[in-house]
């Protein structure tokens, strides 16, 4: 049987680098826009990967669903990584929480319907998971985002304010991962989370273009001396879901230069500059 990948929002930035690591099987890319998936299957391959593309939304459960039962008639699931997201940036709350957290976790859902022996889940979430403290009332929310009333809980939550839409999300997605990783373990799959710091990509440079101060300010704090590049997640991603990773499932690795490290710091600095 053919082995299969697949990977959300392949289509840009990180999504579009992992995918380029998967030569032994098929890739199947997703994303919303058409044309971006179009010349992206074309880029990867023309690098010889056996590419092809998958359009949807990962937000919308009847299109998870159907692209799970596509994928599984093609071949044995070899592994998914989401990387499907959106910065908050340009997005309201709803957009960003419904994407970002609720897109995962019908992800995560419908991926354990079809996972098999040796299936890895990797999900992309973001060092930003990390300055959210422990909540014992939000806690078990970003858990089961997909039940009644707690979209509108974390709405509440968020006051508006899109960043910490995303930041509650990528908190979410590292809660998600604990909670599965049993269920995942009984079908001897594995379920992981990527914490990346910033990468130039696309969204990054929507970020940049929005808060260039902040940015240079994140560089210079990072310990590696330098922001991230797609590679260095992909490097990541293509090692957890290697053969060589069967031990390592429930957790989060951050991929972040060290800058997690000092965001306690930032957050200090900033406050202070603002009084
Ligand atoms: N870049 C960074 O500095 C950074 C840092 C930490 C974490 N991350 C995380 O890394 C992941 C990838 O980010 P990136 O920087 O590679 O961003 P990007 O270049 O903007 O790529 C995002 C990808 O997700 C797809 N996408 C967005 N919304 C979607 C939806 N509802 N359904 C399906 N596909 C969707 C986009 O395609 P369409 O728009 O056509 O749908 C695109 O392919 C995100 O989860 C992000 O939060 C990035």
């Amino acid at each position: 049987m053919e082995k299969i990948y697949l990977v959300t929002g392949g289509s840009s930035g990180i999504g579009l680098e992992i995918a380029k690591r998967f030569k032994d099987g098929k890739v199947i890319i997703t994303g919303r826009r058409e044309q971006k998936l179009i010349d992206s299957v074309a880029e990867l391959k023309a690098l010889g990967v056996n590419a092809d593309y998958l359009q949807g939304d990962v937000s919308d459960r009847e299109r998870v669903k159907e692209l799970f039962s596509k994928i599984s008639e093609m071949g044995e699931l070899r592994a998914v990584v989401n990387s499907a997201g959106v910065s908050g940036v340009g997005d309201d709350v709803e957009v960003t929480l419904r994407i970002d957290l609720l897109g995962s976790a019908l992800l995560i859902e419908e991926a354990l319907e079809v996972a098999g022996k040796d299936t890895a889940v990797v999900m992309i979430s973001s060092m930003m998971g990390h300055v959210v403290p422990p909540n014992p009332q939000l806690d078990p929310v970003l858990s089961a985002p997909l039940e009644e009333g707690n979209l509108e809980i974390l709405m509440a939550a968020c006051k508006g304010q899109s960043d910490i839409a995303y930041n509650l999300s990528k908190r979410g997605v590292h809660l998600l991962v604990e909670k599965f990783t049993e269920d995942f373990g009984k079908k001897g799959a594995r379920i992981v989370s990527v914490s990346p710091g910033i990468i130039l990509t696309p969204m990054a440079q929507a970020a940049a273009d929005a808060h260039p101060e902040q940015m240079a300010f994140m560089k210079q704090m990072t310990p590696c001396g330098r922001n991230g590049e797609p590679d260095d997640i992909a490097n990541a991603v293509e090692f957890l879901v290697s053969s060589k990773a069967s031990f390592i499932t429930g957790t989060d690795l951050r991929v972040d230069g060290g800058l997690t490290l000092n965001l306690p710091k930032i957050a200090a600095m900033m406050a202070k500059k603002q009084d």
